[in-house]
């Protein structure tokens, strides 16, 4: 029979368990923090432990460092009472098998005690993946995640485990799901944390450029090279590269990448000399690869070597459950970030934003909530102040009256009026949230005749 420590200062939650463990088969011991805990583990030689994090002296992780110490492998599933994707990234990380959240489900405990009594004799698993070179906090925390549907606190469990590893991420999502973010944050929460982050859009260059930008080139090589150009993948150095939209790099960039996985060393464009190449990949799209590749416009071999490791990243329609939680988040970052104060969300508007499909993804929740607190006049975001993309025919519209439609260029003239303030006309940033190029911003400014100072 195997044995199970249960960890945890709270007594009857350790009954609880107890009750439960017993009824399904096992040996209990117990222990109310964690020092008793670990003596228990040398003098008790569990096969398994339940700990939970938060608990008077040693909390959960840091019981699951000194078990980590020990010659003998034991799995630790790690309990807390509140959602935390740094917690998970951290546990799972540091070598927890499993991370749950109170209150457990029965049938969810015991499935997953048995496939962690399971995994010590079929897997060496991640115990051995110790957190040297942890974080620095301030980065994993300035990108900040949000998501508790089910599907995203598993994409958390596998940042834990690839940011301590230095494997090839493939990170496909629709556009908007927050894949940029995913890749940061598997940059910054692991073993790459101190080393350069490098971003290249494959789709913003032509062949040439991209090739010239990916892996530099030497003075004289094309009519523009005045100068010897580091490449991103030198830039990078040991850190991450991050090649976005990957599906819209031509084949014959695309040998020239597969080579260098393959033999892990690069030329600058029009030079000689290999030079190492010792980043790690991650990659994203949008597109179906597989669809491409039976097109012949990707290459099944590439596609192999960049998904080592695949999240698919679901989109905001399938997880409306997180809806609420995102709003509450971009209030908190745009208020900050444009000295607003809309604190409060009036009724209704939460369950208006579940009913929305969101074709953009979180990215379009983002705006829409950046909209609404431009509409905001005090501190409460409402239902009037939210627009949505494709409301056709929805109950809102239909209060409104035909008379008080207005024309689509008087709304954006004061729409784009209202954001030029917000930013006290920084076109940059202006062009940035609008989603429109400068030039386009200046066309309309002048058509509209618009200039700082008051609406007119
Ligand atoms: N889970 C999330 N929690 C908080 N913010 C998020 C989340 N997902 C996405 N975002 C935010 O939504 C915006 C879009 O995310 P991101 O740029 O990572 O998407 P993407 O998948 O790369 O989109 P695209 O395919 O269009 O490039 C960003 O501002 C990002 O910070
Ligand atoms: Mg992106």
């Amino acid at each position: 029979m195997e044995k199970i420590l249960v960890i945890d200062d709270d007594k009857i939650i350790r009954k609880l368990f107890k009750i439960a463990l017993v009824k399904a088969g096992y040996i209990v011991v117990e222990a109310e923090n964690g020092s008793d805990g670990l003596l228990q583990v040398h003098s008790e030689r569990p096969d398994l432990i339940i700990t939970d994090y938060q608990m008077p002296g040693m909390n959960g992780l840091e019981v699951l460092a000194e078990v980590r110490k020990l010659k003998f492998r034991v799995p630790v599933i790690m309990l807390t009472g509140f959602g935390d994707v740094v917690l998970t990234i951290k546990s799972i990380q540091q070598g927890a098998f499993e991370f749950l959240e109170k209150p457990v489900k029965p049938e969810v405990l015991q499935s997953t005690i048995r496939k962690a009594l399971l995994s010590v004799s079929t897997s060496k698993n991640l115990t051995e993946v110790v957190s040297k070179n942890l974080p620095t906090e301030g980065m994993l925390e300035s990108n900040i995640l949000v998501g508790k549907a089910q599907q995203m606190k598993e994409i958390f469990k596998n940042i834990g485990l690839i940011s301590m590893n230095k494997v090839n991420v493939l990170i496909q999502g629709e556009t908007g799901t927050g894949k940029e973010l995913i890749a940061r944050l598997i940059h910054y929460s692991g073993i790459t944390s101190d080393k350069p982050l490098v971003v290249v859009n494959c789709s913003a260059l032509t062949e040439t450029l991209l090739e010239s930008e990916l892996f530099g080139h030497v003075k004289g090589s094309f009519t523009d090279s005045i100068r010897d150009k580091k490449g991103k993948f030198e830039l990078a150095g040991d850190g991450t590269i991050f090649l976005d939209e990957i599906s819209e790099i031509s084949l014959n960039t695309q040998v020239k990448l597969l080579r260098v996985i393959q033999e892990l060393e690069f030329e600058k464009v029009g030079g000689e000399q290999p030079i190492p190449m010792k980043a790690r990949i991650i990659a994203a799209t949008n597109k179906n690869l597989e669809e491409l590749i039976k097109q012949g416009k990707f290459r099944e071999d590439l596609y192999y070597r960049l998904k080592v490791f695949t999240i698919n990243l679901p989109s905001l329609k399938e997880r409306k459950e997180d809806i609420n939680d995102l709003v509450i988040h971009f209030l908190h970052k745009l208020n900050k970030r444009f000295n607003r104060n809309v604190t409060k969300i009036g009724d209704g508007v939460i369950e208006l934003l579940q009913k929305h499909d969101w074709p953009g993804n979180v990215r379009e929740l983002e705006n829409a909530v950046l909209q609404a607190i431009i509409m905001a006049k005090n501190d409460v975001l409402e239902k009037e102040h939210i627009i949505l993309n494709d409301r056709g025919g929805s109950e809102d519209d239909s209060e409104m009256h035909v008379n008080q439609l207005q024309t689509l260029s008087f709304v954006e003239r004061n729409h784009i009026k209202r954001v030029l303030d917000l930013v006290r006309w920084n076109k940059l940033e202006a062009s940035r949230i609008l989603d429109i190029t400068r030039p386009t911003l200046n066309a309309k400014i002048e058509k509209y005749n618009l200039a700082q100072g008051p609406v007119v």
